[in-house]
């Protein structure tokens, strides 16, 4: 099973350029979904740099820098269904500059507050142009209870929202880059910008059975909520930068697994995951 070569459809690209999102249900097969899960467990108890805690200091967060982790997730970012819509959208060949796995655990996955993912990479990476797009998979069902994304649909289209760097890090001793990785968000959007970019526009939850893929721009404004309910909602997230959107030089980069400087184009993965 390589996920199916071309899942994107002419009116799912149309959503995704107008709306700043699309979701595609069930497109990877349960099987696939219970090798990654039991995957993504094994990492989350591996001791890594990559590993973030929520505010307890004990409950995984998530884990940073899968794609080249182990075996599973390497070939998981080089299958069809993810790459080759990924080079779909941007028109290019791709890599991947960064990958995570967020846990978002039962009754205990604190929120992402509302944001731009764009503004991050820009600043803190060289990323020069938006030209990156996100694919989640879904590893578990995302419901209205479990802390699903929530998008404000084509506020990708009013640009990056030039707002000021918290710059917080969770304990005051860990790295610099940490605090881009807490629920203490780096360049968490303010409550008159949230405002000014939900206007007319609302905001849409993503939910969906586990296997879907969500699709969403580097600069739609979104977030989502603390985890109600006691069921995981985790999610597989690789971010694919066209190849030809090399990083800048900046003064201090970020470890490998947050920011990836090798922009070699990924081949497709023409065997079972
Ligand atoms: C989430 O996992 O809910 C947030 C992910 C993101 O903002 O990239
Ligand atoms: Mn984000």
């Amino acid at each position: 099973m390589t996920g199916g070569l071309v899942i994107l459809t002419d009116q799912h690209i149309e959503s995704y350029q107008r709306d700043g999102f699309v979701l595609v249900e069930n497109v990877v097969p349960a099987e696939d979904i219970g090798r990654l899960r039991a995957e993504a467990e094994r990492l989350f108890a591996l001791d890594h740099p990559g590993r973030v805690f929520e505010k307890d200091g004990k409950t995984v967060r998530g884990v940073h820098g899968c794609h080249t982790t182990g075996e599973l997730f390497p070939r998981l970012i080089r299958l069809p269904s993810l790459l080759a819509s990924a080079e779909q959208l941007l028109a290019s060949k791709v890599y991947v500059h960064q990958c995570k796995i967020n846990a978002k655990r039962a009754l205990s996955g604190d929120t992402w507050p509302w944001h731009q993912d764009y503004i991050f990479w820009e600043q803190q990476d060289g990323l020069r142009e938006p030209r990156v797009v996100n694919v989640a998979l879904f590893l578990d069902e995302a419901d209205e209870f479990n802390g699903p994304l929530l998008f404000v649909p084509g506020s990708h289209l009013q640009g990056v929202i030039r707002t000021e760097r918290n710059g917080s890090s969770p304990d005051g001793q860990a790295p610099d880059w940490a605090s881009s990785l807490s629920a203490d968000l780096d360049y968490a959007l303010g409550p008159e910008d949230v405002a000014r970019a939900v206007g007319d526009r609302g905001i849409r939850s993503a939910t969906g059975p586990a296997g879907s893929l969500l699709f969403f721009d580097s600069r739609i404004v979104h977030a989502s909520g603390p985890n109600m309910s006691p069921v995981d909602r985790t999610l597989f997230l690789a971010t694919y930068n066209s190849v030809e959107n090399e990083l800048a030089d900046v003064p201090a980069p970020r470890p490998e697994f947050l920011a990836a400087r090798d922009n070699q184009p990924l081949e497709a993965l023409h065997e079972a995951l």
